[in-house]
């Protein structure tokens, strides 16, 4: 190949790695942006200690996967993809196995709404991991029978475990921190 067309190629490659590198680098500040591990987010936002930013992602994909599962059992339009429900409902099932090491103790902070009740009433809040463990279970063994009837029951009966353990042991919403100057912000409504 001639040395001319030879580098116009170097420089059309060059001209999108350049393009590939900007995409990137937007992307990463636009989740940035998006802040805290759904912390409140905001630049203004402490940031999360990695344990908070740990179950914060934990309990996000919890909230994913029972989603994705509403939807391809939804019964008056159902997405026939069996491989996929049963790979959401063995993931629920998963994070009840991860539940157990995620609160070390006094683990508590100013963006993080575990209460101080989970240590100082420990076989409580076990009790509720166990729970919500033994519901991502039977959630999985129904999925593998494929019976979506029994499947989608199994998904309602396991969001029931979330809000029992909610109740007691997770704070109200964190306030948003105030604008520099202004009054300190209303709390989100939950
Ligand atoms: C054994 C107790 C327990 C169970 C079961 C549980 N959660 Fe949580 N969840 C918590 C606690 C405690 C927090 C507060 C975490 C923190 O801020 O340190 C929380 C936080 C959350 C958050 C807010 C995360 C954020 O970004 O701030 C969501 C959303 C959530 N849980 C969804 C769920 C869903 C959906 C389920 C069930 C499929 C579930 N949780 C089951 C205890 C539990």
């Amino acid at each position: 190949m001639p040395v001319n067309g030879l580098a116009k190629r170097l420089m059309g490659a060059f001209a999108l790695t350049a393009v590939v590198a900007l995409g990137s680098a937007q992307a990463a500040s636009a989740q940035g942006a998006g802040g805290g591990g759904g912390g409140g987010g905001g630049a203004q936002a402490p940031a999360d200690p990695p344990v908070i930013a740990y179950r914060k992602a934990v309990m996000q994909a919890n909230v994913q996967h029972v989603a994705a599962l509403r939807a391809l059992l939804n019964p008056a339009n159902p997405i026939k993809d069996n491989d996929a429900i049963k790979l959401h409902a063995a993931a629920l099932e998963n994070q009840g196995k991860m539940f157990a090491k995620m609160w070390p103790e006094g683990s508590m902070g100013p963006t993080s709404r575990s209460k101080a009740e989970i240590w100082s009433n420990n076989t409580d809040f076990v009790a509720r991991i166990t729970a919500f463990a033994d519901a991502g279970k039977a959630l999985d063994e129904a999925a593998v029978k494929g019976d979506n009837t029994a499947t989608l029951a199994a998904v309602t009966a396991l969001n029931a475990t979330c809000g029992a353990c909610h109740m007691p042991f997770r704070g109200p919403p964190i306030a948003p921190a105030a604008p520099a100057g202004g009054a300190p912000a209303a709390p989100a409504p939950n």
